[in-house]
């Protein structure tokens, strides 16, 4: 079953969601600890035009159902080392081209330059209403997003001819106002669509504390082993400057997220071996703290997070089974497995809670893509697949990002 909404434009004025009567009752039916958390999911299909695609979760974690909406603007795809064909299974080459933040929704339109907002339906998670028109980017070719709820600031990083980062200031309501400050250049030299082989910011995400922005901006595969960016954040804005470190170590990092206890230490994919922690020092310089090498080798591990049901880090690759669990404080690989998925990879996940999410685009842009369903409550060394979804309506390897709404 499906439906392809038009989505409701909501104006300036700040919508408050009020009970519609007959979804009361899906508001309580959650209850169980051990059952699921997330009550739907979203990625988004990157197509031209592009959609949301949301897909709620039943009671016991399995999916079943798939809801379009349109975002009112282009997905967009990499180009293959060859500088021509599309890239076959990492459209996007990021994570977090989709973030949930509250009771909003923030995706990428890296075809069209722009970023959508839309608000949630509470008693309806899968009912999406954009917030305003697509707000247009001076950077080129958007792919991550990170959002501050406590700074009330929302950050994208681009990657084409003109790249960087640049933010806003958001409201309550979701509402994107231009900070003023423009474009954050990383100056890489790339055309639009950027090809494989060039560096590009791969995710953003705001420390705890809200006084950085950390950028891992992967290397261009030919030697070119990319860096860590971090940006300062004082006085409720992003800094014009960043400080760049390549530490010794690193090949090609990707994305992650700040270790849990720990004021300075994030943990990041590295897409050449597995994984890394990176120490950052007051002035944002960053040290090679643990670095740990998937064995049997795995190509381009890339997404990662952190999961406190098994208190591990999960990493996986869009073109292997290999589902990786590592030690989040030294990066130590402790559990290695193979899971069951028709499409052959994962990209971009979510652990919400015992169960794991992960995108399976596939490889050609005849494969229907999924969603494996993965149950990781036994622990890092033995995640067991519990279904694989296959989404239709045209959704294919180009899907990208994942996000939940509980
Ligand atoms: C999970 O719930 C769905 C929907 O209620 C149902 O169709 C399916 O059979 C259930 N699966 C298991 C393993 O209980
Ligand atoms: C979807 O959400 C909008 C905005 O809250 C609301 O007006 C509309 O009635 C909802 N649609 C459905 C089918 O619940
Ligand atoms: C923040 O504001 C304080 C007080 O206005 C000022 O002293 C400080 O230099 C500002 N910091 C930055 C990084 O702009
Ligand atoms: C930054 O850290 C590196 C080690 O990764 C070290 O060699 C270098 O001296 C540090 N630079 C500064 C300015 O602290
Ligand atoms: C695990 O994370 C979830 C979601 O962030 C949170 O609700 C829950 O309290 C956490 N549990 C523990 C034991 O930290
Ligand atoms: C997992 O798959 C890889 C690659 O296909 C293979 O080399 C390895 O032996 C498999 N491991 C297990 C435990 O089946
Ligand atoms: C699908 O893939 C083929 C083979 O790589 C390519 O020629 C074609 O342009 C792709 N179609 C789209 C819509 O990207």
């Amino acid at each position: 079953m499906h439906r392809f909404i038009v989505p409701t434009i909501l104006g300036a004025a700040c919508l408050t969601v009020f009970a519609h009567p007959s979804h009361l009752e899906p508001a309580l039916r959650r209850g169980a600890a051990a059952g699921p958390v997330a009550k739907t999911l979203y990625t988004l299909s990157n197509l031209s035009p592009n959609s949301v695609v949301a897909i709620p979760v039943s009671d016991n974690g399995t999916l079943s159902e798939t809801f379009l909406t349109p975002t009112g603007g282009d997905g967009g795809v990499y180009l293959s080392p060859d500088g021509e064909t599309p890239e076959p299974v990492d459209a996007l080459a990021s994570a977090d081209p989709i973030v949930r933040s509250g009771n909003y929704l923030y995706v990428v339109n890296a075809g069209s330059d722009s970023v959508s907002v839309f608000a949630i339906d509470t008693y309806d998670s899968t009912n999406l209403s954009l917030v305003g028109e697509p707000v247009q980017l001076e950077g080129r070719f958007p792919v991550t997003i990170a959002v501050s709820e406590e700074l009330a600031l929302l950050c994208v990083g681009t990657v084409g001819t003109d790249n960087g980062i640049e933010c806003f200031k958001k409201s309550t309501c979701g509402q994107l106002t231009q900070d003023g400050l423009g474009l954050r250049s990383f100056g890489i030299d790339t055309p639009t669509p950027p090809t494989m082989t060039t560096d590009g910011v791969s995710d953003l995400f705001f420390s705890r504390d809200g006084k950085s922005l950390y950028a891992p901006v992967k290397g261009n595969g030919l030697g070119d082993d990319g860096w860590i960016s971090v940006f300062p954040v004082a006085n409720g804005s992003v800094a014009t400057k960043d400080i760049r470190t390549t530490p010794s170590g690193i090949e090609y990092l990707f994305g992650g997220f700040q270790v849990p206890n720990s004021d300075n230490e994030i943990f990041l994919s590295d897409s050449s071996f597995g994984a890394v922690v990176l120490r950052l020092d007051d002035n944002g310089n960053a040290t090679l703290v643990g670095k740990g090498v998937a064995s049997p080798a795995v190509a381009a591990l890339c997404w990662a997070q952190y999961s406190n049901v098994s208190q591990s880090a999960w990493v996986t690759s869009p073109v292997s089974n290999s589902l990786l669990a590592y030690d989040v404080n030294t990066a130590a690989v402790i559990g290695q497995t193979n899971i069951t998925n028709p499409n052959g990879g994962l990209g971009d996940f979510v652990v919400p809670g015992k169960y794991l999410y992960g995108l399976a685009t596939g490889a050609s842009n005849g494969t229907v893509a999924g969603i494996a369903v993965v149950d990781i409550s036994k622990g890092s060394t033995s995640p067991e697949t519990v279904q694989f979804f296959s989404i239709g309506h045209g959704v294919n390897n180009y899907a990208a990002g994942l996000a939940y709404w509980a």
